[in-house]
């Protein structure tokens, strides 16, 4: 009998992820060097500084990985599967290339996974000593929320996408940082607004929603600029003359603005993801990406859900972000479907999930 172990490599952004996972479920091992301080100090991600904090920290996460897995020297190892894309095309190639080198090394199948297939399939993920539980029932919608993309897919079957809808501008996470970085909250901009939000006692700002109509598709841009508004106003700014000044704004109005901007983003997320589900009788909702931590939006979304008689299936917050045990998840799936790449593996920075 085979082991089912997959050995799994992350890079495509800031966080250098290593993981082992047994048959797309279990993890082994799951261990991450996150650049989170290195790109604070700048405010966001620098791609050739990413790259060259991967370069650094590839081997020793790695060796760490197979050491609390009991794979030294990769005994026991199936397969390894690397993410190919999208992402920083500097970075998904530091860890291509040690994908490459360790399959042609160890004479092992190399497996490449599509980043966004791996936030959905962090769903599926069981930690070290979590109880067996169902997998999530198919056919599902999936919402992947994340720093660089927001879209909607219906999931037909194992590795079977199609694409509803996404955003036409600004991804939920990208909203998040920005809108952060307005109120003087600190870099990344998603967990520091949850928690101001947490702590607002006014709760009746209302932030403009985008719903494009009936469509899947999300927008926004428009939100970030009322919210830049309100910051300027908030700080005896004119906001058409000058910049908003988040320094002049006392805690009680950051955590203010941060509520409604964070109710708005959440509301419309829900909303179009329920409406999917009802709309193609999934029987499961999956969701992944960053944002997909935000606790609001968890709650929001397992409350439609469960008026639908269906079950939102989300990973712990910190399988939400970036993790190599997704790409271990869903590369056993593409392992079982026969997917395979060559010693000539190549990053793909823009690459999609569905048509
Ligand atoms: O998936 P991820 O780790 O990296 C990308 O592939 O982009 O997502 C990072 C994004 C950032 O924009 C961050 O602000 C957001 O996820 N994020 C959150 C929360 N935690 C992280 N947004 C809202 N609420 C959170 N609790
Ligand atoms: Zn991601």
């Amino acid at each position: 009998m085979t082991s089912g172990r997959l050995l799994a490599i992350e890079t495509s952004c800031d966080e250098t992820a290593v993981a082992v996972v047994e048959r797309g479920r279990r993890i082994h091992a799951d261990v991450i060097a996150s650049q989170v301080a290195l790109h604070a100090a700048t405010g966001g991600i620098v791609p050739e500084v990413a790259a060259r904090a991967h370069v650094r920290w590839m081997i020793p996460v790695l060796e760490e990985a197979c050491r609390r897995a009991g794979a030294d020297g990769l005994a026991g190892i199936e397969a390894i599967a690397v993410t190919e894309g999208p992402g920083l095309a500097g970075s998904l190639l530091v860890g291509i290339t040690l994908a490459r080198t360790l399959a042609w090394l160890h004479d092992l199948p190399l497996v490449p996974v599509n980043h966004h297939e791996g936030h959905l399939y962090a769903a599926w993920l069981l930690d070290p000593d979590e109880p067996e539980h169902a997998e999530p029932a198919l056919p599902a919608i999936g919402l992947v929320v994340s720093g660089g993309h927001t879209f909607l897919v219906r999931i037909r079957d194992h590795l079977d996408y199609v694409r509803l809808g996404g955003t036409i501008d600004d991804a939920a996470g990208e909203a998040f940082d920005k809108v952060g970085r307005l109120l003087g909250l600190p870099y990344p901009g998603g967990p520091a607004i949850a928690a101001a939000a947490q702590s607002a006692t006014r709760r009746d700002r209302r932030f403009p929603r985008a719903w494009l109509g009936e469509s899947d598709d999300f927008s926004f841009s428009g939100l970030k600029t009322a919210a830049r508004r309100s910051v300027a106003e908030a700080s005896g700014v004119d906001p058409d003359r000058g910049e908003p000044d988040a320094s002049k704004l006392p805690p009680d109005v950051v955590a203010e603005l941060a509520w409604a901007f964070q109710d708005a983003v959440v509301e419309v997320l829900a909303t179009k993801t329920v409406r999917a589900a009802q709309r193609h009788g999934a029987r499961s909702i999956v969701m992944g990406g960053g944002v997909a931590a935000n606790q609001a939006l968890r709650d929001r979304i397992a409350g439609g859900a469960a008026a639908l008689g269906i079950p939102l299936v989300v990973p712990r917050p910190g399988l939400c972000t970036d993790n190599a045990a997704m790409i271990g998840a869903a590369g056993w799936r593409r392992y079982l479907a026969g997917v395979r790449a060559g010693p000539d593996l190549d990053a793909r920075p823009s690459l999609r999930l569905a048509a």
